[in-house]
């Protein structure tokens, strides 16, 4: 009897340590796999929910082969927690891979079957990632000839760069270098050209180079609207691009006829309201996201676009000498309207809170500002950057409409003290630092305005300026401990 006890144990152990080798050596083979879950592609960058419906709507829209926005799809429903629809989705790319490629099944299958490897990895049916690490291995070692089986095909390279395309502004150099990589293999490829110029016009966005004598995202356009005559996605960036070079005049043509060739395409329709917006004919903007949200009538995005027209609109009347009351409140019910269906459709996108709150405060519903931006506060699910920007506008909100420099000071404060370097924080310690060093100036600068000063330097690394200000709290201030302490600490981590 005891025996039979001692081989069950010893059975027992085999079996665990087997399936612990050969789980260890599976997750290494996933590492090896070119596929969503080893592009370094984090769920923090994105806001899930838009994304998602970004894809659906592409699919939904655009009348050409949906497997790269399958396979990304599937990972974004991984990220989700929703494993099963993820592998639903792998299934339809790979109905799409059948239509469309049949005779090309395996080279045409590596991101699809990797994610699934991936996805029965993470749901624990390790048999059947196995199998699918397999297939990939098998594939690629058929189609490099070599028994490693390493290659990389400018298909997926330009996959990774959709799919970095798609999960924001961090992403967008290394889109760039992988369509640039695909382009090496297959110069005139309209689809990798497509992707190289959205890549280029996105990074773009993000820097001002008007003086520069060479245009290489205009000439990246223009090269993919040639490859790619009917779409008239591109053809919006390029009168986007041309705008931002002021050449507005020239690029309003291009809206023009995109308007034309594809009146009921919404994605074209959202960039070209946008383009609108940026020379301020709001109406002609809002009435094309009306058009927009007729076609789509769940779209998030547009419903955000709507608000913020509206708020354009709202800010540029009233900038006139009498503003139209009646209008203007008009206007900012519109707003609150669209903002709010924003928030009950998809509570995820955090950044409309601030949005709405600070919309609710032009229309001097100051209870309803406040509760929206409490109710957004007290969330924990937030990522760092978004949290951020909100402490920044929920200071401004203080400041402006209450009327509360304290508060503000304080929420300022809240957002620079999350260590996460993002456009909020930078935003959060401009704004305080401006409101202590104006308080200061003014004579008003007790002691605490100091020390307030003095912490946003040393949050912000400048040690020296931190213990400056400290030194002045502590003149105006003698016996403060805090403000000794503070110093102390500083001088300290100065002199070790
Ligand atoms: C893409 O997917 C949509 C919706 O599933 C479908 O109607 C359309 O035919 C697909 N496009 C292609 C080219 O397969
Ligand atoms: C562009 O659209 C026209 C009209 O629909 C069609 O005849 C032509 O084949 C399309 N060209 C390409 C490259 O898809
Ligand atoms: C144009 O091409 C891009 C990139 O391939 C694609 O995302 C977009 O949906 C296309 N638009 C149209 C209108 O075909
Ligand atoms: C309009 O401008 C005035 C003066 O700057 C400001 O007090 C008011 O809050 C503004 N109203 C709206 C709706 O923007």
């Amino acid at each position: 009897h005891s025996e039979d006890l001692t081989n069950g144990v010893k059975k027992t152990f085999s079996l665990i340590s087997s399936s612990t080798i050969s789980k260890d050596s599976l997750k290494t083979s996933l590492l090896q796999l070119e596929c969503h879950f080893t592009w370094d592609l984090h769920k923090e960058d994105v806001v899930l929910e838009t994304l998602e419906e970004t894809i659906l709507d592409h699919i939904k829209f655009v009348k050409e082969c949906n497997i790269t926005d399958y396979n990304i799809l599937s990972y974004v429903c991984h990220l989700k927690n929703s494993n099963e629809e993820g592998l639903r989705n792998l299934q339809k790319a790979e109905e799409a891979i059948q239509e469309h490629h049949p005779g090309e099944i395996a080279r045409r299958s590596l991101v699809t079957w990797g994610n699934y490897a991936w996805i029965y990895y993470h749901m624990q049916r390790y048999e059947e990632a196995q199998t699918y690490v397999s297939k990939v291995e098998n594939s690629c070692k058929k189609l490099s000839g070599t028994a490693l089986g390493k290659i990389q095909l400018p298909e997926v390279c330009a996959e990774q760069g959709w799919a970095l395309l798609r999960f924001g502004r961090s992403y967008f150099e290394r889109a760039k270098n992988c369509f640039e990589n695909a382009l090496t293999s297959e110069p005139d490829n309209p689809d990798f050209n497509a992707g190289y110029a959205i890549a280029m016009f996105r990074l773009d966005s993000f820097t001002e180079r008007y003086n520069e004598e060479t245009w290489p995202c205009l000439e990246a356009l223009k090269r993919a609207v040639e490859l790619n005559p009917n779409n008239t996605t591109l053809l919006a960036l390029l009168a986007l691009e041309l705008q931002r070079l002021k050449r507005g005049a020239e690029g309003e043509r291009y809206i023009e006829e995109g308007l034309q060739k594809t009146p009921d395409f919404p994605l074209f329709l959202r960039y070209a309201a946008s383009f609108y917006r940026k020379k301020s004919e709001l109406g002609k903007a809002v009435n094309i996201l009306r058009k927009a949200l007729a076609l789509t009538p769940n779209s998030v995005i547009v419903h955000h676009q709507l608000g913020l027209c509206y708020k354009l609109k709202i800010l540029l009347m009233n900038k006139t000498r009498y503003p139209p009351q009646e209008e203007v409140e008009n206007l900012i019910e519109l707003a609150i309207f669209h903002l709010k269906t924003v928030i009950d459709k998809k509570p995820m996108f955090f950044i409309t809170y601030s949005d709405l709150g600070n919309m609710y405060a032009l229309g001097k519903r100051y209870k309803e500002a406040e509760e929206i931006f409490q109710k957004v506060l007290h969330r924990n699910d937030i990522p760092c950057g978004v949290k951020q920007e909100i402490y920044f506008n929920y200071g401004n909100f203080q400041h402006i409409h209450m009327k509360s420099e304290s508060k503000a000071i304080e929420y300022y404060m809240e957002g620079l003290k999350m260590e996460k370097d993002s456009y909020g924080r930078k935003q959060c310690s401009e704004a305080v630092e401006k409101l202590l060093k104006q308080k200061i100036e003014s004579g008003l600068g007790h002691a605490t305005a100091f020390s307030t000063l003095g912490l946003v330097h040393k949050l912000n690394g400048k040690k020296q300026e931190a213990i400056e200000c400290y030194q002045k709290a502590i003149a105006l201030d003698p016996n403060n401990e805090e403000y000794l302490n503070a110093l102390a600490e500083l001088q300290l981590s100065i002199s070790s």
